[in-house]
């Protein structure tokens, strides 16, 4: 009865959460230190946080289907014309979607490795004919890509979960020499300071992805947009779930749009913090850390030690990415949080660091 497509595919792996942990090694819930999943360890803004109770007042009602006030709204944030906005439940949501809009059966799909997991399970769901690229540095290269002739190429700039980005003059190599759509998730990109929406205009062939959950911290509310050529937008929203966007994520989502200040101060706290993280990760012998321009550090871990299960035990969670495909060797993730939680991190790692500690 299921399908053999989705028999083959491996369960996504979202990561551990805090309750699982509390109740694992008998800790309580909000010691927890969760750096695993790369959410904005800050606050909603005071302005978000009334909007969210204004709109819970009206739960009883369906939103506004079309959800232009947000698209207005991001249109003005991205500088772009609001026929060239989807909206979706989430950026997952949304990559799904492309997914459904684009790819027929044993269609060529190419995806660079080590990436975001998402992308091959969506991919797969459609019968897709997948193949994953592996770059030196893994710093991708518009060559290899097209050489592919993929009706779809899936980049992520910045890449979870190496951080880099791809170059501008890479992705545009990519764009100018194929009719194939390029999906480039900048879920992370308010991180880095680097976008191509602008490039829309110019290219149909190119989608742009974005998060509400990492730069505006709405992880939990779930909201994403996409950015296209109109005919493919109008696409993406008719096969959309009517109202897959609540009512509260959808007006929270606005006010989080008007608090652009806020989520700025915090950005650049967070990326103060980065560098400093960045910096006392590499005094470590057992660690070497890649260069990122996310809100996350890659780190290779030099000896065999069970980093993450040493860490866990004392309520501090980060991603395990050993074993993604395209990364080779002990490697783990981990998101930049505040001053005070990079330093609980830190601290524990010394404590790992000595050697009566397996
Ligand atoms: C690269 C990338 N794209 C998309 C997403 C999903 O974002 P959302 O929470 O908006 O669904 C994530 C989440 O971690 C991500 O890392």
């Amino acid at each position: 009865m299921i399908r053999s497509a989705v028999r083959l595919i491996n369960p996504y792996s979202a990561g551990i959460s805090p309750c699982v942990i509390a109740k694992k090694y008998g800790l309580k819930e909000s010691d927890v230190l969760q750096l695993g999943s790369n959410e904005n360890p800050y606050p909603p803004s005071e302005e978000v946080k009334k909007e969210y109770e204004r709109a819970i007042a009206k739960i009883n009602r369906y939103p506004n289907p079309d959800y232009s006030d947000l698209k207005n709204s991001l249109a003005e944030y991205i500088r772009t014309d609001v026929e060239q906005i989807a909206v979706g439940n989430g950026a997952s949501e949304l990559l799904r979607t492309v997914c459904d809009v684009v790819i027929d059966t044993m269609d060529p799909v190419v995806i660079p490795v080590p990436s975001y997991t998402l992308y091959a399970i969506f991919a797969m769901l459609r019968d897709a004919s997948i193949s994953f690229v592996e770059f030196p540095r893994y710093e991708v290269k518009a060559h290899k890509i097209i050489e592919k002739r993929a009706k779809l190429t899936f980049l992520c700039s910045p890449n979870n979960p190496t951080g880099n980005t791809v170059q501008r003059n890479e992705i545009k190599k990519m764009l100018k020499s194929s009719d194939g759509l390029v999906v480039v998730d900048e879920a992370y990109s308010e991180f880095s300071g680097k976008t191509v929406v602008d490039l829309v205009e110019k290219f149909d062939n190119l989608v742009v992805i974005r998060s509400f959950s990492k730069f505006f911290g709405l992880a939990g509310l779930r909201l994403g947009y996409a950015v296209g050529n109109s005919e493919l937008i109008e696409a993406f929203e008719k096969v959309r779930l009517p109202f897959s966007i609540s009512n509260v994520a959808y007006r929270t989502a606005i006010a989080a749009l008007r608090s652009i200040e806020y989520y700025m101060e915090v950005r650049n706290k967070i990326i103060q913090e980065r560098r400093r993280l960045f910096k006392r990760l590499k005094k470590f012998s057992f660690l070497e850390p890649y260069p990122t321009e996310a809100n996350f550090i890659l780190v290779r871990i030099k000896k065999e030690k069970d980093i993450c299960g040493e860490l866990e035990r004392r309520g501090i969670i980060i991603r395990n990415v050993t074993g993604l495909l395209g990364l080779s060797g002990l490697h783990a993730r981990i998101t930049v949080g505040t001053k005070e939680e990079n330093d609980r991190l830190l601290a524990v790692l010394e404590e790992i660091d000595k050697p009566n500690v397996s």
